[in-house]
């Protein structure tokens, strides 16, 4: 089923960090976000920092947040609801993620994602980025994270995914 047009995307806002936070508690049960977290990147926008939330009628569907440093894009977080999954919602919010640090002059994002995390690798994946990196123990004690990147379009350097 491809049926995005129930679900509209937009900047997130400080009344969408409830919805956000409980999807947040639900997608990382060991590492999630405290509400406080989101409302202190809240205050990063527009300057450094950019949030995009999906709702359904009153639900949150998904959510992502980028922050941009000088040319550097890191991707913060994204994450889509059980129920939303699979209907490419998650690859709309990194696009509209990458689509911003284009828009920003950035050169490259970067992000870490859980090593055990095979659906978010294959969507960063299918977006161009590849792993360039590893930490280890970076979610916890034996659990590793690995680090993407994608040279964005438009950079001189673009075309490779190198550090
Ligand atoms: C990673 C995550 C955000 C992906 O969200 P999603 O909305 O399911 O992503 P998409 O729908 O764009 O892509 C998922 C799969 O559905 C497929 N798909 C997309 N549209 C589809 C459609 N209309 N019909 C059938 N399949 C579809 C994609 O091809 C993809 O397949 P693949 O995994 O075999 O490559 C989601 O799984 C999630 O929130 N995970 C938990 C949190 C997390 O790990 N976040 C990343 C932190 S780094």
């Amino acid at each position: 089923m491809n049926v995005l047009t129930d679900i509209v995307v937009r900047p997130m806002r400080w009344w969408d960090i409830a919805g956000v936070h409980d999807l947040e508690a639900e997608a990382f049960p060991d590492t999630a976000w405290s509400a406080e977290t989101f409302w202190s990147e809240l205050a990063g926008v527009p300057e450094t920092r950019c949030y995009f939330v999906a709702r359904s009628d009153d639900r949150v569907a998904g959510y992502a947040g980028l922050m941009t440093v000088g040319s550097d894009a890191d991707v913060q977080t994204i994450a889509v609801a059980p129920q939303f999954r699979h209907r490419g919602l998650g690859a709309r919010l990194l696009d509209e993620l990458l689509l911003e640090a284009t828009r920003r002059g950035c050169s490259r994002a970067t992000l870490e994602v859980a090593a055990s995390s095979d659906d978010a690798q294959r969507l960063y994946r299918r977006r161009g980025f590849a792993v360039v990196g590893r930490r280890s123990g970076y979610y916890g004690p034996g659990v590793d994270a690995l680090i993407m990147r994608l040279r964005l379009p438009g950079s001189r350097e673009a075309g490779g995914a190198s550090p």
